[in-house]
């Protein structure tokens, strides 16, 4: 039995494939409409969800299987002290599969060593957030019909922002990547990634503090908000919130093919008047969630159509 809690779980190999089969289920849809029938899917949200959640269930549903699951810690018997291994053991029983979210750091590693089904991390605290990374990149090669010779601006909260602690490390195994981390200094990526994915691993990045002096050389913007629920203080967050504010007027020295992304949600960081600029590819790639979840969901499965 498999499980994905970190993207490096999953090969250059394993990811193709999972990007073919998804661009396969986007034009084919009705060939996978019943791949899951008589299957359940369990989300365990701990912690608020949108996107990773509803795009799981729809993802479910589209393959012809059944969801359960809880939204929010305060509707599941973790109120009563119950312990996540405990949780998960006992949902294993219910369900074939299971997308877990929670705030701290390492819950779905300590959820997979409980589990009698596969676990599939659907985000801990700030560290990673591996189907947000398969989203960024079935994105990424639909709109630039390519995951190689590409210069990628990280742009916002670096520090918590777990989409771009995974984007990177799932990145880093591709030919030809320059990361451009834009950030305060404060929000800068952790030092922990630096040493192991820009360092360790050879790949070309630097640091600036503006998009202003970047964005003409970016053929992808990955903007990110500012993670208010993992600030200690209510006043470093009000100080940082908008240091970062895209807008059209930014956008002039762009190149024409730039792609847009920001996994969402969006607070101020992109100005809504970029939501109409066929650059801007965020809500794209959330519809780009569903069919990657489901493209994992039948490679998990084990169910090959
Ligand atoms: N991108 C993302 O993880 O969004 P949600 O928090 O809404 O799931």
């Amino acid at each position: 039995m498999r499980h994905l809690i970190d993207p490096m779980d999953l090969s250059v190999e394993e990811i193709d494939k999972i990007l073919n089969l998804a661009d396969d289920i986007i034009a084919n849809p009705v060939k996978y409409q019943d791949a899951c029938a008589h299957k359940k899917l369990a989300t365990l949200f701990f912690e608020p969800s949108t996107r990773t959640r509803l795009s799981f269930e729809a993802a479910m549903m589209e393959l012809g299987g059944n969801v359960l699951g809880f939204s929010s810690a305060d509707s599941s018997s973790a109120t009563k002290g119950e312990s996540v291994s405990d949780t998960v053991k006992v949902v294993s029983c219910y369900a074939d599969i299971i997308a877990m979210r929670h705030p701290k750091e390492g819950a779905p590693c300590l959820a997979a060593m409980k589990s009698d089904a596969p676990i599939i991390n659907a985000g801990d605290g700030g560290h990673n957030h591996p189907t947000q990374t398969l989203t960024d990149l079935l994105t990424i090669r639909r709109e630039k019909g390519r995951l190689d010779n590409l210069t990628i601006g990280c742009c916002g909260d670096l520090k918590f922002g777990r989409t771009v602690h995974s984007l990177i490390k799932a990145m880093s195994r591709y030919a030809n990547i320059h990361f451009i981390m834009i950030s305060p200094e404060e929000l800068e990526i952790p030092e922990y990634l630096k040493q192991e994915v820009f360092e360790q691993g050879g790949l070309d990045y630097e640091q600036v503090r503006t998009i202003d002096e970047v964005i003409d050389r970016l053929d992808v913007l990955y903007m990110t908000r500012v993670q208010r629920e993992r600030f200690f203080n209510e006043a470093d967050y009000v100080r940082l919130k908008d240091t970062y504010i895209l807008n059209m007027k930014k956008l002039k020295k762009a190149k024409k093919d730039l792609s847009i992304l920001h996994p969402l949600p969006r607070v101020n960081e992109i100005s809504v008047d970029v939501d109409n600029d066929p650059r801007a590819c965020y809500f794209r790639q959330a519809l780009n969630g569903k069919y990657v979840r489901m493209a994992l969901i039948l490679t998990m499965l084990g169910i090959d159509r």
